[in-house]
């Protein structure tokens, strides 16, 4: 790992709308001394990195910002990856599996020549399939290598939980885990309003229905969906989500976010990546926390692996 006195670098590899909302949000917050940002198409980069710049002056963080190649990934903390194809209207995510391994292997390659030896986050999807390929390429230690699984997720049902229960955000402890798509799952049986479970909060009014918490569950499943055909693409959700995972490592917070990690026979899950309530810190994953999951719960997240190891398999091996 890079020693912790230097100042903190990171990498971005892809400008597209994704690394740059990520980038100019890590600037905002400062949570990185250095940002260097890569992309295949130098002039997009190069205006993204002046365009960044010029706002500077109104950070209340001096964040330097350069545009860069492979070789900066040496010194770097974190190599953020946003780089790939994304979803069409009405495209699956791991319907972009074949078209983004390809990317990958040669992308992950270059970074490890450079003598790379910090923490790599997805971000590209099909998230989970990419993290575990990108453990693959890259052999750096598993808990190095980490995907943004269902933070994103877990971000929507927190907030969509707090719009209806009138609660703010950061008394709404609820995870969505599984695939980053449609096989994910709300662990309703944990989910905490304050420090009440759900379920007997639930009963404080008759108007809340066990019905609209499951629809509520569809709407985040479905939510990228829906921002697509609206704009196009999502962006400023999932950069969000990126900068809390990066604030987690940087700042060493044992923070319990939803990432996509490698599972070794928790939830009886072996050999797949995939989104799980994990502690982040400086080292990367710490540990994945075993939540005592309803039988229904856990039926959903195995088929949920099941369904992400099928593909990961199919297209990898
Ligand atoms: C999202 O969930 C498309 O994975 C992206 O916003």
């Amino acid at each position: 790992m890079k020693n912790t006195d230097k100042v903190n670098r990171v990498v971005v590899i892809g400008a597209g709308f994704v690394g740059s909302s990520y980038a100019f949000s890590m600037m905002n917050q400062g949570i990185a001394e250095e940002l260097v940002i890569i992309d295949l198409n130098k002039e997009k980069a190069i205006g993204d990195v002046m365009d960044l710049n010029h706002a500077v002056a109104f950070s209340d963080y001096p964040t330097k910002i350069s545009f860069g190649d492979y070789s900066d990934c040496k010194e770097a903390d974190i190599v953020c990856i946003c780089a790939g194809a994304n979803q069409k209207p009405g495209e699956t995510r791991l319907q972009l599996v074949e078209k983004n391994l390809r990317i990958f292997k040669g992308l992950v390659n270059d970074v490890m020549e450079s003598g790379f030896d910090g923490i790599i986050l997805v971000a590209t999807n099909p998230v989970d399939i990419l993290t575990q390929a990108t453990q693959k390429f890259s052999g750096l230690p598993r808990h190095r290598v980490i995907g943004s699984g269902t933070t994103l997720d877990t971000a929507r049902l927190r907030f969509m939980l707090s719009d209806y229960f009138k609660i703010s955000t950061s008394h709404i402890h609820a995870y969505i885990m599984g695939e980053h798509g449609d096989t994910s799952l709300a662990v309703w049986s944990t989910a905490t309003v304050g420090n009440m479970p759900i379920t007997q909060y639930l009963k404080q009014d008759e108007s809340y229905q066990m019905e609209n918490l499951d629809e509520i569950y569809e709407n985040v499943r479905d939510a990228a969906y829906h921002v697509i055909q609206k704009k196009g693409a999502t962006y400023y959700g999932i950069a969000m989500s990126l900068v809390r995972i990066t604030k987690a490592i940087l700042k060493d917070e044992n923070a319990i976010l939803t990432v996509s990690a490698y599972l070794d026979g928790e939830y009886g899950a072996k050999d797949v990546c995939i989104g799980v309530p994990t502690t982040v810190n400086r080292n990367g994953i710490r540990e994945v926390m075993e939540l005592n999951l309803s039988e229904k719960e856990q039926e959903k997240f195995t088929h949920s692996v099941e369904t992400v190891q099928n593909i990961y398999r199919e297209a990898i091996e």
